[in-house]
């Protein structure tokens, strides 16, 4: 008994001095499986980027950039932090209200969670920060860091900030050069000390993760292959994060590895993993890896048309059935989909996004339960559409109606009792046959959504 109390003691103490000395205390995998749970429910969430990029919105004097990131405007057109500011601070004037907007359409949409850029690479913070007047506060007297988490709470979201590690705008944050970051054409490293700018971030970030209450997520963006990991002290950020936010889920973008590329295709390579001290999930951009990515949680970030943050010359719009199909797929291979908005520069959302939010939100009334809890297919692609799984169940996402109305489902040696649309609210069994490898569905003639009709196979199922 002594021995146990010894080792005990022991090992409080070893814990605690290794969490002194800046280290992450590692997690059994049951309590990440725990604090990973409604993430890994809740499969679909709203991205936006908002900042004073979106009051250019693509045009700088004479330069209109028409299509990708407008949010890179600074960099792209080469203005300096001052002109930056000095022209676009004036010119921002959130309307009242926008936040609820937002977290509104998030919730129509059937969106389980909101990331907002809380300080993209343009440096300036929603957030009421003590560290810079290069804030909302400071500049139009509003917290909008917390009306926009107050906005999304209300509608039972969970939210996240998207923070930058990258900063344009602060004098001693590191810039391209040597460091191969992001960087505004012009600036260089000389007499910079990156160590300062790395204080401010450590600040900042303690100011969002004290200040507003429960924060679930943090979206950090982002390292290069020189500038990762350490440059930024992440090991003592992330402890700093969990110290304050213990339930909070973070990316993985502070620790990207030297060989991988953009857009991330390196997280979906084979025999990838994620050290979990160092974050929790990954982060494939505007991309759906062909087959997931084995044994990691991962999130695809997508933009609606080819910019995240607002670009008034931008018109090249994905289809509602194309997000549709795209949610369906992400999660049919176990990922979640982290679909972009970019407000105008007063917060409205376009009239484009709201379209496309609401065709996502009536496909998901009827379909929702095809996609949150759900797991990955068991019966990889079909070239009709897409499977998802639940216990007992299994969703057939129809894209393509068979002509000759029988869909064919390898249903091995499972044992199906019935199959019905999901859209039928009476569950009428649909006619089954089931012979040692296959099960065939004869379908309606008609598809009762063009988009993705959902058929639910129910089986026996163990426990
Ligand atoms: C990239 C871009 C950025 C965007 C982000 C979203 O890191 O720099 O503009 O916010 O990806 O994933």
């Amino acid at each position: 008994m002594k021995n146990i109390i010894l080792t005990t003691c022991m090992l409080l103490i070893s814990t605690n001095i290794l969490a002194a000395a800046g280290d992450i205390k590692s997690e059994a995998i049951k309590d990440r499986d725990t604090r990973m749970e409604w993430w890994r429910e809740a499969r679909f969430g709203m991205f936006v980027h908002w900042g004073l990029y979106s009051i250019p919105a693509g045009k700088w004097e004479e330069k209109e950039f028409k299509k990708g990131g407008v949010e890179w405007i600074q960099s792209k057109a080469a203005i300096s932090a001052d002109v930056y500011e000095a022209e676009l601070i004036p010119q921002f004037k959130p309307k009242a209200e926008f936040a609820e907007e937002w977290a509104r359409i998030a919730k129509t949409a059937g969106c389980r969670y909101l990331v907002f850029t809380s300080k993209h690479h343009e440096g300036f913070a929603l957030h009421d920060s003590k560290l810079t007047t290069f804030d909302a506060k400071d500049t139009c007297g509003r917290d909008l860091f917390k009306e926009i988490v107050d906005a999304t709470r209300a509608e039972g979201l969970k939210v996240g900030a998207y923070h930058s590690v990258i900063d344009w705008h602060h004098p001693d944050a590191y810039t391209g050069g040597e460091f191969k970051l992001p960087f505004v054409r012009g600036t260089t490293n000389k007499g910079r000390d990156n160590a300062k700018y790395v204080d401010y971030l450590h600040g900042q970030t303690k100011e969002i993760m004290s200040n507003y209450g429960p924060i679930d997520i943090v979206w950090w963006d982002y390292s290069s292959g020189q500038c990762r990991g350490e440059s930024w002290r992440a090991k003592e950020l992330i402890s700093m994060v969990r110290e304050l936010q213990p339930q909070i889920v973070m990316n993985n973008r502070l620790y990207r590895s030297p060989e991988a590329g953009w857009p991330n295709k390196h997280d979906w390579s084979e025999g990838f993993s994620i050290d979990p001290q160092y974050g929790d999930f990954c982060t494939p951009e505007q991309k759906i890896p062909p087959n997931g990515v084995e044994g990691v949680d991962w999130e695809t970030c997508m933009t609606m048309n080819t910019t995240w943050g607002y670009n008034q010359f931008d018109h090249k719009w994905k289809s509602p059935e194309t997000l549709v199909h795209n949610l369906v797929d992400v999660v049919s291979k176990g990922g979640n989909y982290l679909l972009n908005i970019g407000p105008k520069a007063d917060g409205s959302i376009p009239k484009e996004s709201i379209e496309r939010m609401e065709a996502i939100g009536n496909w998901m009334n009827i379909n929702g339960d095809a996609i949150y809890e759900t797991n990955a297919s068991p019966f990889g692609k079909p070239a009709w559409g897409r499977y998802t799984k639940k216990p007992g169940k299994i969703y057939a996402h129809v894209f393509l109606w068979p002509k000759g109305g029988k869909l064919i489902v390898p249903s091995g040696d499972i044992v199906v009792s019935k199959a019905y649309l999901l859209a039928d609210r009476k569950q009428s069994a649909l006619p089954i046959q089931q012979t040692e490898k296959s099960l065939t569905i004869t379908l309606p003639a008609e598809a009762p959504d063009l988009t993705a009709s959902v058929i639910v196979i129910e089986h026996k199922h163990d426990n």
